[in-house]
């Protein structure tokens, strides 16, 4: 049998001084995704990823906690791995540099670069800061003294090793030159190269100011410089030294994925590492954006990190993954923002993907009792739909591959919006009323059910149970297991017989009434306002409930409702309390509307008053009622009544 091809990618070994948040799961997602797509495509991949567990910061966060390191980390590890758990990370192996595998490694190459020359023992002069027992060159100082603490700083001079980087410059020049897909995004590159053509000095690779480190083999007054140590850990992961068929197996490493922070150390330091191991460079060493929140980067000092084993548990693996993968763009920033992700959930799953599987599976159990015929009428409009999903499965490979993240999402929330257009297009509820139709609306079923099957291939990667739960539903495969990537570029794999069943709905829409922050929920449940994204097929269009009946509406008590009074509502910049007369009654309602309306501009408006909703507290304020407007991502505009009719009259 032929073997199969390899594929090895890494995220960067995160620093377990903390719990991790929101921007490391990111990356770990990431990669994840990528790991998923290359098995689905047939690779042998290993997934790499791991903790840096030496270095003088963790020794100081274990201090201040009156801890000795490695039990200090040994219990933010645990938390990481149970993180990586909850986001389903499919890693082959986590690698932690405390462990002897990793020691062992580290000291053999140290001892083997020593001795061909390329590291040599030599002084290293700094500014030393001894409260915080860190050196800093001329330029790290802050107005001259320490960075950190802003106390006063010494000219100091420590003995110390030292890698012969600048030894490498023309060849790591060169490769850069050669291989032009080395170092992604582009814009990464070219920062590089200029660093690399401003002159790269030797690199200090050892410590003697505190302990908590891989002993130098040869001197044990010096520690290994924590990041000669952490690089090593992507040769140590696949068995250098230990397991060389495995080692040559997976080297070199298809992609390093991390953030933008780090690439110099992957790009420059570690690549001539490599080189003085007489190993090949790593295929690619790609760089993303970093995940800002509104108020600039997020970090532990400022308080502001987001949790995403909270996220799991408060919106579901599968959602969280969504919006991670489509939020960067390729090489940019992005804002985070629990807003921005409620509204991705319900506008594409809920909206968009949910709805169409839960439409589908409702017609075809409506229309031809849970199994589609094999008598089929096609017609024009289908070659459109089958060379949208078959453009589809090219974009999100190619995307994928290039890794550029959000594109590939991009490119699959198309084809569920062109398979809810097809829905509106074809009408399936007019061809059911046409006996002469059933086959053409067995063929708009099979379609929609091939579309489904397609976005689901191509979403597996990011959305891990997806696939599953959709099945329970679907019945499309009988073995979920292995399903090929290839299979989303054949259109017609559904197989005749197929039988649908209805299920719960896989992406309940996610009412903001659950955030925390009142204020808006409060707007978006007075306003019955646009999700902000776009307001596709809400989920009440469901073929079982296509056509509501006129006793369906009349269940709505609107009625004309004259402001008598109107205030703001103290710190709440959204809301007005308006008192309305209904008739001989008067009632109080509290309206997300203050940004668009003034008080008094309010008053003696005839608006209407859906008289029969739930009263319910606003901001400690009871709510008898909500008044009807029509909104956009700009305007709101209130429904008022121009003609003179009195209040309490209903609108029908
Ligand atoms: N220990 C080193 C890496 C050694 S690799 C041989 C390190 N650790 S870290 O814990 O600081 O992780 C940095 C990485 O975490 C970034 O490169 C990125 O992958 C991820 N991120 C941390 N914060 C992030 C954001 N706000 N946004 C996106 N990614 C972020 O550096």
């Amino acid at each position: 049998m032929q073997e199969k091809k390899s594929y090895y990618i890494t995220t960067p070994i995160y620093y377990p001084s903390d719990n991790l948040h929101i921007g490391h799961a990111y990356t770990t997602v990431a990669a994840d995704c990528m790991a998923r797509f290359k098995r689905m495509q047939g690779f042998d991949v290993f997934y790499l990823t791991g903790t840096d567990e030496h270095g003088q910061k963790i020794e100081r966060a274990a201090r201040e906690k009156d801890m000795e390191p490695i039990v200090y980390v040994d219990g933010i590890v645990e938390n990481i791995q149970k993180l990586w758990q909850a986001l389903l990370i499919s890693n082959t192996d986590f690698i932690r540099t405390t462990e002897k595998r990793q020691e062992d490694v580290v000291q053999k190459i140290f001892t083997r670069v020593y001795e061909q020359g390329d590291i040599f023992l030599s002084e290293y002069e700094g500014w030393y800061c001894s409260p915080c027992e860190t050196f800093f060159t001329e330029r790290q100082l802050a107005e001259g003294k320490c960075p950190d603490c802003g106390r006063e700083v010494e000219l100091l001079k420590e003995e110390s090793y030292f890698f012969n980087m600048s030894k490498y410059a023309p060849r790591l020049l060169e490769h850069i030159n050669n291989h032009p897909d080395f170092i992604q995004p582009e814009s990464r590159r070219n920062e590089v190269v200029s660093f690399i053509k401003s002159g790269l000095d030797d690199l200090c690779v050892s410590r003697t100011t505190f302990k908590w480190g891989i002993p130098v083999p040869f001197n044990n007054q010096h520690v290994v410089y924590v990041w000669f140590d952490a690089l090593i850990n992507y040769l140590t992961g696949i068995g250098y030294m230990q397991d060389e068929a495995k080692f040559n197996k997976y080297w070199p490493a298809d992609v390093h994925l991390m953030a933008k922070d780090i690439i110099r150390f992957h790009a420059i330091i570690w690549p001539c590492m490599l080189m003085a191991l007489d190993l090949p460079l790593p295929k690619k060493v790609m760089a993303h954006g970093w995940i800002m929140l509104e108020g600039g980067k997020m970090s532990k000092s400022k308080g502001n990190v987001i949790d995403p084993s909270l996220l799991v548990q408060k919106y579901g693996v599968d959602a969280v993954r969504y919006y991670l993968i489509k939020e960067l763009s390729f090489g940019q920033d992005g804002t985070y923002s629990e807003e921005i992700l409620v509204n991705r959930i319900n506008a594409d799953l809920a909206n968009d993907l949910g709805n169409l599987i839960s439409r589908t599976v409702a017609m075809v159990i409506k229309y031809f009792g849970g199994v589609i015929p094999e008598t089929r009428a096609t017609a024009a409009l289908d070659e459109e739909i089958q060379a949208v999903a078959l453009q589809t499965y090219t974009e999100a490979t190619e995307k994928l591959d290039k890794m550029d993240f959000s594109a590939y999402l991009h490119a699959t929330a198309r084809l569920v919006s062109r398979a809810n257009k097809y829905i509106d297009e074809t009408a399936p509820w007019l061809l059911a009323k046409d006996e002469t139709q059933a086959g053409r609306l067995a063929a708009v079923m099979y379609n929609l059910v091939e579309c489904i099957r397609i976005a689901l291939i191509l979403t597996a990667p990011t959305m891990p149970t997806l696939m599953e739960r959709a099945n329970k539903q679907l019945g499309i495969w009988d073995n979920l297991e292995e399903i090929p990537w290839e299979d989303a570029e054949i259109w017609g794999k559904t197989k005749n017989g197929t039988r649908v069943t209805k299920g719960a709905s896989l992406f309940p829409r996610i009412d903001l009434k659950t955030l925390e922050e009142e204020e808006k929920m409060t707007v978006s449940e007075s306003v019955p306002g646009p999700t902000p994204e776009k307001q596709a097929a809400p989920e009440l269009v469901a073929v079982e409930d296509e056509y509501i009946s006129i006793e369906d509406f009349a269940r709505l008590d609107l009625r004309v409702a004259e402001v008598v009074a109107c205030e703001k509502m103290k710190k709440a910049d959204k809301l007005l309390i308006l008192r309305v007369k209904v008739g001989e009654e008067e009632r109080t309602v509290v309206s997300g509307i203050a940004q668009h309306y003034t008080p008094e501009e309010m008053v003696g408006k005839k608006v209407v008053l859906l008289a029969n909703l739930k009263p319910t507290k606003l901001r400690g304020v009871m709510s008898e009622g909500m008044i009807l407007a029509a909104s956009d991502d700009q305007y709101v505009d209130v429904l008022t009544i121009t003609k003179d009719i009195d209040s309490g009259n209903r609108v029908k």
